[in-house]
């Protein structure tokens, strides 16, 4: 009887031992099987147990301390040194780069008590490089996504202010345009009433009013014909022209308007333009230049001064600027930001018209007008066009 009751036990025993084998083998199955570091370290710091994933990434660890194994000789890690201090140290994460390396690890360490009752620590470490470096670029690339919608935004507001400011330029365009077209026909009937009174009229004294009549509807016809101009800007019509040729035949012109009136000692310093020949719109440039030559005139309001022309030829750029400076009065930096401005003028004859219709016909040539001055100290004024090589020049 008790032999038999023997025999049960050694044969449950048996089947316990190789159930618990069983467990065994399949924990070390699995503890070899999964990707993550898995180790175990005892109280003093040495490596008790390290899986195959461990082994793999730091090498074989026989005997060693965790932080000389894992942290290459760069000290305990915090846990440690918590845990070796403290009472009832709880599980702690943290990320880890090794020295001499570009790897990064998450490491969790977990405490853990032994069936002795001695605290060890279970380590679980994860390689997270990749995934770091993928959640820096998605930083970066999130950042950069930012940047060029804040600075499309900025550029949608600025088209947007361009198009409000040209929309209310343009109201004001039709409006100036409908006004000259309308004002055109009765200065045309009052030039010929007054040009019937002259020619019936005997008397002296009535003679200098109806001069002074015709010289202001004259005055009134030319802000008419600039207010219609700027109104009717059309594309450049292309052409072969002769820059010097042009600018003397500007100057030429401008030294009839205001002789008598305003005495200005001009030197044109444009011969490095002889023989250039540019594809502009030849009645859109000499406009452009009659403008400037005009302002430079108007500015020596002394009636006495210098205009100085200076040409130059830039082949690296393939651009030809001419420079057009006055001794004039010169404009304060407050202005100088407006001169551009439609309606912008200091002058009571002025529309304000002028520079902006250069920059626009400019500007249509794909070249630029940039304006240089100092209040008391004169102006020069660039005009600078593009040209092609061989075709043009
Ligand atoms: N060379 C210059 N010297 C000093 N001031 C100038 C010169 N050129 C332009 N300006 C200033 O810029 C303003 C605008 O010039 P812009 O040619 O556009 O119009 P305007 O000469 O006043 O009128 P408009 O040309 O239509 O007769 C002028 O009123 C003047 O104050
Ligand atoms: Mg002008």
């Amino acid at each position: 009887m008790e032999n038999q009751l023997d025999g049960m036990d050694i044969t449950n025993l048996r089947k316990t031992a190789d159930a618990l084998e069983r467990e065994k083998n399949n924990l070390r199955r699995i503890l070899e099987a999964i990707p993550e570091g898995v180790c175990i370290i005892d109280a003093n710091g040495r490596i008790e147990y390290a899986n195959p994933a461990i082994q793999n990434e730091f090498g074989p660890y026989d005997g060693r301390k965790c932080y000389d194994y894992l942290r290459r000789k760069c000290g305990s890690c915090a846990w440690c040194q918590t845990a070796d201090t403290q009472e009832g140290v709880k599980m702690m994460r943290t990320e880890f780069t090794p020295p001499d390396t570009e790897k990064t690890y998450d490491i969790i360490d977990i405490p853990f008590q032994k069936d002795d009752g001695s605290m060890s620590k279970l380590k679980l470490i994860r390689d997270v490089t990749e995934q770091i470096k993928a959640h820096d670029i998605l930083k970066k690339d999130k950042e950069a996504v930012e940047q060029l919608a804040r600075e499309k935004t900025e550029e949608l507001s600025q088209v947007k202010s361009a198009l409000d400011e040209a929309k209310r330029l343009s109201d004001i365009g039709t409006l100036a345009a409908t006004v000259s077209h309308e004002l055109r026909n009765p200065l045309g009937v009052i030039r010929a009433a007054v040009y019937n009174i002259n020619r019936k009229n005997t008397n002296p004294a009535l003679e200098k009013n109806l001069f002074n009549i015709e010289k202001k509807i004259q005055e009134s016809e030319q802000i008419i014909n600039n207010l219609l101009f700027y109104t009717r800007i059309k594309k450049p019509n292309f052409e072969k022209i002769n820059l010097f040729d042009l600018l003397e035949e500007c100057f030429d012109s401008a030294k009839k308007r205001f002789s008598g009136k305003i005495e200005a000692d001009v030197s044109l310093n444009i011969h490095s333009l002889h023989d250039f020949i540019l594809s502009a719109d030849p009645f859109q440039l000499r406009e452009v230049f009659n403008n400037i030559i005009n302002n430079a005139f108007q500015s020596l309001e002394t009636g006495r001064g210098r205009i100085d022309a200076f040409g130059e030829v830039d082949s690296e750029t393939n651009m030809v600027r001419v420079h057009i400076s006055d001794s004039g009065v010169g404009i304060g930096p407050e202005d100088l930001k407006k001169v551009f401005d439609p309606f912008f003028t200091n002058k009571s004859k002025g529309t304000g018209l002028g520079l902006t219709i250069c920059r626009d016909l400019i500007g249509m040539h794909n070249g630029s007008v940039e304006i240089k001055s100092a209040k008391g100290q004169g102006t020069t004024v660039s005009v600078i066009l593009p040209y092609e090589k061989n075709t043009d020049h």
